[in-house]
């Protein structure tokens, strides 16, 4: 069969309803909440690397060599990513956000500071957050209690991102300051000191199913949903502002739209970068 009518036809075809079922059987990803149009090219470039003529063939591939299902989950779950990716976006949150939140922090005497990097891949936007208020913090930095959550649902970039070892390409768009502070040079490899490692932890969570906790006074999730069908995109984006404190920030990828009841609940902070805030209601509530 031709590889394009394939494609064209799958929203209705048994054998993409069959092969989206398989993938739920055997490694639990619901792939109703991805768009089908996304699906179709993932799986296409599979079919295509493989030689399967079909749905039907690629199932059979599938059942007969569980190896694919590797491939498959590396291919659907696309993990690029870059430190303090979208320099705009860096330098907000650097000159303005966390100061404030900060500043905040102080004048209410607390110590805990909370963020969650949902859909973290190999670590890189996590550990550009935790270097940003290493800094911010300065000496004050023992008098509080960071912890920053990153999360993804692909165990392989997970544990890469526990490791903290990056290639020199990955590391380009750190600052030369931050890398000689946060990194030491091993061998061919950039290590994340052990300072900045202990303030970031590594959690598997499926994003359809799971959630990080609640009050968090940040939460990232930049470059995932664009992925995710409408409905689940509402879906999470009410998740994050129900696990945001009152004044906490929500912080989305550069080509992703808030979408559903959350545009109504979170307000635009920082329009271009896509930076939101779910705004205290209380009398100390800001403009
Ligand atoms: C393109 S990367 C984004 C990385 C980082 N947030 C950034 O903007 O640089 C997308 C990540 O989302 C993860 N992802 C995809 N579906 C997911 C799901 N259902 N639950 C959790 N993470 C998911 C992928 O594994 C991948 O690592």
């Amino acid at each position: 069969m031709n590889m394009r009518m394939a494609t064209e036809r799958a929203c209705t075809d048994r054998g993409f309803l069959d092969l989206k079922r398989l993938i739920v059987q055997q490694r639990s990803l619901d792939c109703d909440h991805y768009k089908d149009g996304y699906l179709q090219r993932r799986f296409a470039v599979r079919m295509r690397a493989r030689g399967a003529d079909g749905y039907d063939a690629y199932v059979r591939l599938l059942k007969s060599d569980p190896l694919e299902y590797d491939e498959l989950m590396r291919d659907l779950t696309i993990n690029v990513t870059q430190f303090f990716r979208d320099r705009a976006v860096f330098k907000v949150l650097e000159e303005e956000v966390l100061p404030l939140l900060i500043y905040d922090k102080a004048v209410r005497g607390e110590a805990s500071i909370r963020i969650w990097s949902a859909g973290c891949s190999s670590g890189e936007e996590p550990y550009s957050m935790a270097i940003l208020l290493r800094e911010l913090l300065g000496e004050e930095f023992p008098k509080f209690n960071v912890t920053i959550v990153g999360s993804d649902i692909d165990g392989e970039v997970l544990q890469s991102a526990q490791e903290g070892r990056y290639l020199p390409r990955q590391v380009v768009n750190v600052p030369k300051a931050y890398l000689d502070r946060y990194f030491e040079l091993d061998g061919d490899l950039y290590q994340i000191c052990p300072e900045i490692m202990s303030m970031v932890k590594f959690r598997s969570i499926d994003l359809f199913t799971s959630t990080a906790g609640s009050h968090f006074d940040m939460i990232l999730c930049r470059n995932v949903v664009i992925y995710f069908n409408r409905e689940m995109q509402e879906r999470l984006y009410m998740g994050f502002f129900r696990s945001l404190k009152e004044g906490g920030y929500f912080v989305m990828g550069n080509t992703e739209t808030l979408v559903g009841e959350a545009s109504k609940v979170l307000s635009p902070a920082y329009v271009r970068e896509r930076i939101y805030q779910k705004r205290s209601c209380g009398p100390d509530a800001r403009p």
